[in-house]
């Protein structure tokens, strides 16, 4: 159904894309799998019309077609959900869904009560509660992820891109989209599934296409001589292993302690506290308030009752800054809208909350500068052109890893995390666990709030299950599964 024929594709120096042939056929559900940067967003941005190929060609149902632009596709029936937000922050989350296809009264007014009707049966497909008349500027990155895909189905296209889409998703969430995916895979479309996390894909994908350096490597029909390891040896060109190992860390004194935390609407009587060394899962489904939670101990949002204890004397953290000097690090999920400021470099989002070390009299030391960021890069194996390189052109995996790289080179001792490794690839992924796990090692107090249950499991120590706003349940890791955290979880 759509096919593409030795796609390339420059960025100034960078080839992204070097002859890619693809192929989507009605009925199956396709994954593009490959590591961080290796082109898939670039790809699926081609063939829905976001970019232009350099050379190649694309062809829906074996006719060439010139895609112009996102319209364009639409219209031929290419629909995509985007790995980042498309939204228009200043529209209500119906108008958003229904954008340039508004359903009219017979006086050709926009028929409100329509719209409003059938954005809450579209949501409600996807087991959705939001009030379609919210602006979507209000809802958090998963929510307003969930509303991208609505639109994305509500439009009855042939070809439905997802560029990960469970990055930010819940479990329930997830496996309503997937129920919706297996039924228009039945009604003949072709899907075309980016995800990094395998287990995903094998539950869903007929087949895979690998990419890697901004080449296809193959394509393989998922099955038993096809497996996980076996895509990861084609992905990275060797083997790798996760070394999921609890941490079995030397435990100090408190570092952080949070009292009957409350704020009406948000979260309720929430008590945790982590010593230094240790890693303590915050589990949940999105929504559950994890990271409203984060968000009020970094002074970020306010809160209506309750106290934040740092090393055990209690604390007032009136705003971000604050949190900073008290050593408290806050990594957000949503990166692009508040974690990296995309339209600076890639070593300016690092330096950014320490550009004091760097600078005396007013004058910033340039080389310094430069030393620290080559080394925070290297050590999170960021793959970019250079320090100048601007973080918005950076693969949606290597603007986490930026992320991250700027809270270690911070005095902090206090990190809490919100989905450290949404959409980061399986190499990066166990990078970022040993990172995490050194951070502890070394005295460091680290709060791990995902959706991901097998990484709450692989990595903390004890578990927090949140459950609407409140603490459903404290679990000691050891012998905790999966189910039993899922369990307090809905
Ligand atoms: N607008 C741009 N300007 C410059 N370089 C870009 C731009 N967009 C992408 N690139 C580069 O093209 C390469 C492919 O990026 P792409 O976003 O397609 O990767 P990806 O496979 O989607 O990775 P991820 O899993 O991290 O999302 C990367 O090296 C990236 O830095
Ligand atoms: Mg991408």
């Amino acid at each position: 159904m759509l096919e593409t024929f030795q796609i390339t594709k420059n960025f100034g120096a960078t080839r992204a894309l070097d002859g890619i042939d693809f192929s989507a056929r009605p009925g199956e559900i396709h994954a593009l799998v490959g590591q961080n940067g290796a082109g898939k967003s670039t790809l699926v941005k081609i063939v829905s019309g976001a970019l232009r190929p350099d050379a190649g060609k694309v062809r829906l149902d074996g006719h060439t077609v010139q895609i112009g632009n996102p319209h364009h596709a639409l219209r031929l029936g290419i629909s995509i959900v985007h790995q980042h937000s498309g939204l228009v922050p200043g529209l209500t989350v119906a108008e958003n869904i229904f954008l340039g296809r508004m359903p009219t009264t017979k006086m050709g007014l926009v028929d409100w009560e329509r719209l409003r009707l059938e954005a809450t049966a579209l949501l409600g497909r996807l087991d959705f509660q939001v009030d379609p008349n919210r602006l979507a500027e209000s809802l958090d990155a998963a929510s307003q992820q969930v509303i991208e895909i609505a639109r994305a189905l509500s439009i009855s296209a042939r070809v439905l891109i997802l560029d990960e889409p469970s990055a930010v998703l819940g479990t329930s969430e997830l496996e309503r989209l997937f129920d919706i995916l297996r039924k228009l895979r039945a009604e003949g479309k072709a899907i075309v599934f980016v995800s990094h996390r395998l287990r995903e894909v094998f539950e869903i994908c007929d087949r895979a296409t690998v990419l890697r350096d901004g080449r296809s490597v193959g394509t393989y029909v998922l099955g038993e001589t096809v497996d996980a390891a076996y895509l990861i040896r084609k992905m990275i060109g060797q083997g790798w292993e996760d070394r999921a190992t609890r941490p079995a860390n030397a435990i100090g004194h408190e570092l952080l302690r949070v009292e009957k935390l409350s704020r009406t609407g948000a979260f309720e009587d929430v008590n945790l506290n982590i010593r230094s060394g240790e890693i303590v899962g915050l589990a949940g489904l999105v929504g559950s308030g994890r990271t409203d939670i984060c968000k009020a101990i970094f002074g970020a949002m306010t809160f209506d009752r309750g106290g934040i204890f740092v090393k055990g004397r209690p604390v007032r953290i009136r705003d971000p800054i604050d949190a900073v000097k008290r050593g408290i690090a806050f990594l957000p999920k949503d990166r692009h809208g508040e974690s990296l400021i995309l339209s600076l470099p890639l070593g300016w989002n690092v330096t950014l909350p320490v550009l004091e070390r760097f600078t005396s009299g007013g004058i910033l030391n340039s080389r310094r500068e430069g030393r620290h960021v080559d080394s925070l890069v290297g050590r999170m194996g960021v793959r970019a052109t250079g320090p100048h390189q601007p973080a918005f052109s950076l693969s949606g995996g290597n603007q986490q890893k930026v992320a991250l790289a700027k809270w270690l080179g911070t005095q902090a001792s206090i990190f809490l995390l919100d989905e450290p490794t949404a959409g980061v690839d399986v190499a990066a992924k166990s990078q970022i666990h040993e990172l995490v796990r050194d951070l502890a090692r070394s005295g460091a107090a680290v709060l791990l709030s995902s959706s991901e249950i097998p990484e709450i499991l692989a990595m903390s120590s004890r578990i927090l299950v949140m459950n609407k706003g409140r603490v459903a349940g404290r679990l000691e890791a050891e012998s905790v599964t999966e189910q039993d955290v899922l369990r307090l979880a809905t």
